[in-house]
């Protein structure tokens, strides 16, 4: 596996390999590599020939209180999974060689921003697409994997594609989950064993929530308020950040459950900031 920082050379390779006619698949990725993010590279490695993963704690899509630098992090153990995962290029890009001093250049997709995370990181999608918008500029990737476990995340990728024509087909990766249904994150690391022990509860109450929609139960109020309640015993020490049913491509809020909606949402627990989404198909 080849690890670069340079974002030329990053370029200069994958011109090369697309000039040999092989096909580039590309995983963003912030690092700490876990079970969810060998799921990415699996996926993409089957869909390529050549497979280029990103690891950068990308600055632009934190906010000021945000744990920008306690974001956990394992070079080693990193470079070393991503390998046995059959990655060809590693791309670990200093922040300096990713953003100019006088950087001045954002993509944004305001409308899909606007509800569940982007109501309280309001920075935070403008810094995802910025970002992502490079890598495929420098990568010019035939494919590119990204969890569904930031679906509002990998909506906002999908419209930015389409609205921008970007040639890149977007390849959304089912969420991976610990056996107690825990949806696998790099964040679970902040969690002490007792709030760990309680977090299952998150994914128990969009199950429970979404058997109720599947029962008939068509007021979104009524079914957010059910979870609401569900929390408030499961998870006491949480505080719920979001609770939010949306339609799934355009995440805005519904009032009334007529097709399929997503139910999202994003859980504090002690240092961590836990998120999870269900798909209600009706
Ligand atoms: O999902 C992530 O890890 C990040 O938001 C991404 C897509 C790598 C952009 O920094």
């Amino acid at each position: 596996m080849n690890i670069i920082t340079a974002p030329t050379e990053l370029q200069k390779q994958c011109q090369t390999w697309r000039q040999e006619g092989l096909t580039i698949g590309l995983v963003p990725t912030m690092g700490f590599f876990h079970e969810g993010h060998m799921a990415l590279m699996d996926r993409a490695r089957k869909l390529c020939d050549k497979l280029v993963v990103t690891l950068f704690v990308n600055p632009t899509q934190f906010g000021e209180n945000e744990d920008l630098d306690k974001y956990p992090h394992d070079f080693d153990g990193d470079c070393e999974k991503a390998e046995s995962h059959g990655t060809d290029l590693l791309f670990a890009p200093e922040k300096s060689s990713m953003y100019d001093k006088d950087h001045a250049t954002w993509v944004n997709v305001p409308e899909l921003g606007k509800h569940l995370c982007g109501k309280s990181r309001p920075v935070h999608f403008t810094g995802v697409c910025t970002v992502v918008t490079k890598l495929f500029m420098l990568a010019q990737p035939q494919i590119a994997v990204f969890g569904q476990k930031d679906w509002q995340q990998l909506a906002i990728i999908r419209r930015m594609v389409r609205d921008l024509n970007i040639p890149v087909e977007i390849v959304g990766q089912p969420i991976v989950r610990e056996p107690d249904g825990l949806a696998l994150s790099s964040r679970n690391a902040y969690l002490t064993q007792e709030e760990r022990a309680a977090a299952p509860a998150l994914r128990k109450g969009l199950v429970k929530m979404a058997e109720m929609v599947k029962q008939g139960e068509q007021s979104a109020q009524a079914a957010k308020a059910f979870l609401q309640t569900d929390y408030a015993s499961t998870l006491p020490m949480g505080t719920v950040d979001y609770l939010e049913i949306v339609d799934p491509d355009d995440i805005v809020p519904v009032e009334t459950i007529t097709g399929p909606v997503l139910a999202a949402v994003a859980v504090v627990i002690g240092k961590a900031r836990l998120i999870d989404n269900i798909l209600i198909e009706v």
